[in-house]
This record gives structure tokens, sequence and C-alpha cells, in this order.
């Protein structure tokens, strides 16, 4: 029987130190690319990608985001009182998204073991893992185009990008080949966690958008802890890849890694031109820095 992709889940219980200080106090998901937290733009592709309930790995400090997709009743009724109905309806907005859930991280054990603890949550269905950090602006949401090559493969599927040159060591690296039938396709053998570059298999970096089958979390029970000392979720699928199919995935779209500083700056440019209400006034600034 086909089993439907309908959770999502969200590790984000990481310290955000790449982007100190402003993550001292304020999660790092909660950060605002132009004037949403980027969590937000992860939860949106979700929902738009049809995903039913949303499940947050959280921890320490991070209760922000709990209250981000609740109800502010006080700010709620403020804009009522006020009739600024655009903005009770972008507050409101918010928390109708998408039926949200927590799970708080005791240890920050690495990413598998953040995606471990949605094992019950999620149950034994196949479900979708969203790195916030990695906003992806894409035409069809990018998880959208994940569901329809797991349901058309029936495997595994993770995002990839071409990355070239030492950055590839940041990255999960694919071993396999490309399908000869559909070049988006990678047929993976084998995966490594942030290979040197002369011991990457090859070019293609999973990106942070998965779609797993549950089998996967026995697995991650038994990971041992690999790069960095942290359990990873791609060792996990490493051992997944010996008893079902595993494919990469190039995305149609592009990613920003916005738990970076850098990233962010591309991100916030490139979103805010591609704004409406703010991209004519952007770009007329831009072009006057005369750089
Ligand atoms: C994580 C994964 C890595 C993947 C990357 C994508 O690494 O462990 O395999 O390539 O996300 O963003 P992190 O960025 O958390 O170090």
């Amino acid at each position: 029987m086909k089993q439907v992709v309908r959770k999502a889940v969200f590790p984000a219980g990481g310290l955000g130190t790449r982007f100190l200080p402003a993550t001292k106090v304020i999660p790092k998901e909660m950060l605002a690319l132009v004037d949403k937290p980027i969590i937000q733009y992860g939860v949106e592709e979700a929902v738009a990608s049809g995903i039913e309930h949303v499940i947050i790995i959280t921890g320490r400090g991070k209760g922000a985001m709990e209250d981000h997709f609740d109800h502010s009743f006080e700010l709620d009724a403020t804009l009522e009182r006020r009739g600024k109905k655009d903005l009770l309806e972008v507050s409101r907005g918010v928390a109708a998204l998408a039926r949200v859930s927590y799970v708080r991280q005791k240890d920050p054990l690495g990413l598998g073991h953040a995606v471990l603890c949605a094992k019950e949550l999620v149950g034994n269905e196949p479900f979708a893992v969203i790195l916030p950090d990695d906003v992806i602006d894409a035409e069809v949401p990018c998880i959208k185009q994940m569901i329809e090559v797991f349901n058309e493969k029936g495997g595994s599927v993770l995002a990839t990008q071409t990355v070239e040159g030492p950055a590839i060591s940041a990255y999960g690296v694919l071993a396999g080949s490309q399908d000869p039938a559909n070049p988006r396709i990678y047929n993976c053998t084998g995966m490594v966690e942030k290979p040197k570059l002369d011991d990457a298999p090859s070019k293609q970096a999973i990106i942070g958008r998965y779609v797993l089958t549950p089998r996967v979390f026995e697995l991650l029970e038994q990971t041992q802890p690999g790069a960095g000392g942290e359990i990873q979720l791609t060792d996990g699928i490493r051992a997944l890849l010996k008893e079902e199919k595993v494919f990469g995935y190039t995305f149609e779209g592009k990613r920003f890694d916005a738990g970076d500083k850098f990233g962010m700056l591309q991100a916030t440019v490139e979103f805010a031109l591609k704004r409406p209400d703010l991209g004519p006034q952007f770009r007329e600034y831009l072009k006057g820095l005369k750089l």
C-alpha cells in the first residue's frame, strides 16, 4: 500500500554558534529573513507540499518558536481593537499554519539523534526532514518535488546540489551514479558525512531536505557517533541503504544557508528584491550604492 508523506521533522535544537552574538538568546531559527523567521519558510514549504503535521525538535532556550506558532492573545486583541486587520491576519495566520508538536532534544548528540527524537510522533510511516537553516526558493516547493520522486521511485530521497572544491567538506556527500533516464536522480551506493576533499566520493552534496522511510529510526538507534563525535543522520541513512534503495535528487530551486552570516545576507538581498512591497525601492537603493 502506498503511504502518504504527512509529517515533517524540523531539527531545531542546535546552538547556532555560527551566528553569535545574535543567537546568544534568540534561537537561530527565529532570525528574520526580511520579516519572517527562517523556520517559517520551512514550515510554509511543508504545508504547501501537503504536510499535515510539523514536528519541531527543540532544546533549551528555544521556547520562542513555540510562542511564534501559537496565538498571541495580547497582540491579536490589540490589533483588533486598533482595527489593524491586515496585521491581525498576519499574526493569526502564523498560528493557523499547521498542527505543530514539539520534542525536546535533551542532549545535543547530533542531527541523527535529533531526528530519532521524533520516532514516537512519526510512527511507522514515511516522513520528511527539513533543516530550517537551508531556505530554498523554488517555484514548486522543494519537499513537494521530493515527495513526488519518493512516490515514483519508492525509496528514500535526499536533496542534493553540486559543490565544487574544499567546500564539500561541510556536507554529507553521496557515492553512486546519475540515473541514465533522469539526470536529476542519483542512484546512491554510499554516503559519507563531511569528508576531506580527497576522500569525497563525488560532488553531490546533501542539502537539508529528506524524505525517509521509518526504518531509518531503528537504524539510527544503532548508529554510533561519527564525524565531529555526533550521531549523524548521514550514517543512519547509509545503514538504510544496505536494506532499501536511496536516491539523491537535484531539486529545482535555489538554496541559501541562512544559518550562516554570508548566506543570510545573500538570502536577504534576493528575497527582498523579489518582494512586491520592498523590491523596487530596494533595487534603487542598491543601485545608488555604486559598488
Ligand atoms: C547537516 C548534515 C549534512 C548536510 C547539511 C546540509 O550538516 O549533517 O549531511 O549536508 O546539513 O545543510 P550541518 O550543516 O548541520 O553541519
